[in-house]
């Protein structure tokens, strides 16, 4: 499974990245809002930190203001790394449309927002490169998130759907393991989502009881 971090904080996807899991990024408008910076100069930066796909948010809400605000963003990013965005494009009719005219000229889209199968599907077949279920915010109102990635991810491989699954809204590292288990291509992940896969007490009793003893050893 492909692993992405979920931000926009540069100092955590440059930390984080160094460690050789990082194989994306996605962000959105809270999360580029909660870095604190201008949109404008986290985006290059990102880029430079990971070479994989790269998500970044439209926020209008016509098909047609979609695909130009799209165009836009694009032309914002140095051509040598443009092969690495995908437009995160919201899960509506207009999003849609949105998504045909994107895939048709090229242009890869993640389809955000997705919180049933049947949104997952269509998305699919209006083109998408990837779609996002959010199975934290589903949690959160109790249902099982989960379940729609078994979904999709059974659908998407009865007919040989290439669109990639990216489980997101992703709270603790059981949906991680989760996500793995029924197969999906990628989580989005939390940066402390990911610090909390690192750790384990054992490791860390272990490495102290190691240096402890190895005082011990005749020098
Ligand atoms: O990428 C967006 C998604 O992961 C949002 O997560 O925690 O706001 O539900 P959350």
């Amino acid at each position: 499974m492909k692993i992405f971090i979920d931000t926009a904080d540069l100092d955590e996807i440059r930390e984080i990245a160094s460690w050789g899991i990082i194989d994306g990024v996605t962000t959105n408008p809270t999360l580029v809002a909660k870095s604190g910076r201008s949109f404008n100069e986290i985006l290059e930066e990102i880029f430079k930190i990971v070479d994989g796909p790269i998500s970044l948010e439209v926020i209008s809400e016509k098909a047609d203001d979609m695909v130009k605000e799209a165009k836009e963003l694009i032309s914002k990013v140095s051509e040598k790394y443009r092969k690495n965005i995908a437009i995160k494009i919201p899960m509506t009719s207009e999003g849609l449309k949105a998504v045909k005219n994107l895939s048709k000229e090229g242009i890869r889209t993640n389809v955000t927002l997705i919180f049933s199968a049947n949104q997952a599907l269509l998305a699919a077949k209006a083109g998408a490169a990837f779609v996002s279920p959010f199975i934290g915010r589903l949690d959160d109102i109790g249902q099982e998130g989960m379940q729609i990635v078994e979904e999709i991810v059974e659908i998407f491989c009865n007919y040989d759907i290439e669109t990639e699954v990216i489980v997101a809204s992703v709270r603790h590292p059981i949906h991680v393991i989760d996500a793995a288990k029924i197969g999906a291509n990628i989580a989005t992940l939390p940066p402390g989502v990911i610090r909390k896969m690192v750790k384990h007490s054992l490791t860390d009793i272990g490495i102290k009881q190691f240096l402890n003893d190895w005082k011990k050893v005749k020098k």
